[in-house]
């Protein structure tokens, strides 16, 4: 039986900071700047699903065919050095965040056995002193005994703002009203497929980052992770902590 399901079980040694939320949310930006104040390993799950489905397209896979697509997932051969996302040994951190792979990510996602197959690669990550992982069901699926788990989110308008800002920025073209559409499409998949579908779990987890900046939020999530801590060390059940922050 695992932690997760054994109330008696003593937690797990190596600490998990669960964030999840829709796209845009700024898990990823949050979620690396907590990890790199706490010294914790960082995993972006979303980049799993990302590179499932550009080693699918490349390899002729369709990504409505679910055990091709998990093949492609059992076997990816990804590494992520100092930082970098590479597939086969090449730097693939840019082709992976087109908005064709995003959608793509999005449909290879919703199946099951694509989920399965990238359990254990995921889980891979905990190592000591701990992690912080981004994704949708980081606290629920993948990591349930989370010492933190957060629901990070922000309302589509404004998160469809911040992706818009990140492309000009980077000189690429952008249509903040096709972004907006994108993005709901991607939040109405996400949240309504079968299987780990998008949810915030408990009311006390979600943080809504409208109109704060990105120290507040990482602030916030360090002050909930403390007083986790000192919960689980008191014997009190951890989980989310902390009250909910207002924008
Ligand atoms: O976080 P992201 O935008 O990079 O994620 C890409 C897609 O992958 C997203 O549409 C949903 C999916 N995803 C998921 O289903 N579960 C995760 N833990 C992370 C991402």
């Amino acid at each position: 039986m695992s932690a997760a399901h054994d109330r008696h079980a003593a937690p797990h040694a190596v600490p998990v900071i669960a964030i999840d939320g829709p796209t845009a949310s700024g898990k990823g930006t949050i979620a690396q700047r907590v990890a790199s104040r706490l010294g914790f390993h960082y995993l972006d799950s979303g980049a799993l699903y990302r590179l499932t489905a550009f080693a699918a397209l490349r390899a002729g896979v369709m990504l409505e065919d679910p055990a091709g697509v998990a093949a492609v997932a059992a076997a990816l051969p990804v590494a992520f050095p100092d930082g970098r996302i590479e597939l086969a040994g090449k730097d693939v951190g840019d082709a992976i965040r087109t908005e064709p792979i995003s959608q793509g990510a999005s449909i290879v996602a919703a199946h099951p056995a694509v989920r399965d197959a990238l359990l254990g690669r995921q889980r891979a990550f905990r190592r000591p002193p701990g992690l912080v992982c981004d994704g949708r069901d980081m606290g629920s699926v993948v990591f349930p005994d989370a010492v933190l788990k957060v629901f990070l989110t922000a309302s589509a308008e404004t998160r469809a703002q911040r992706r818009y800002k990140q492309l000009i920025e980077k000189g690429l073209p952008a249509n903040l009203p096709a972004i907006l559409q994108e993005l709901r499409m991607r939040d109405a998949r996400d949240s309504g497929r079968a299987v780990a579908p998008l949810q915030a779990g408990a009311p006390e987890a979600v943080l809504d980052s409208e109109g704060l900046t990105i120290e507040t939020v990482v602030g916030t999530v360090l002050d909930r992770y403390g007083s986790a801590v000192r919960d689980q060390a008191s014997g009190r059940s951890a989980g989310a902590a902390g009250s909910t922050l207002q924008g």
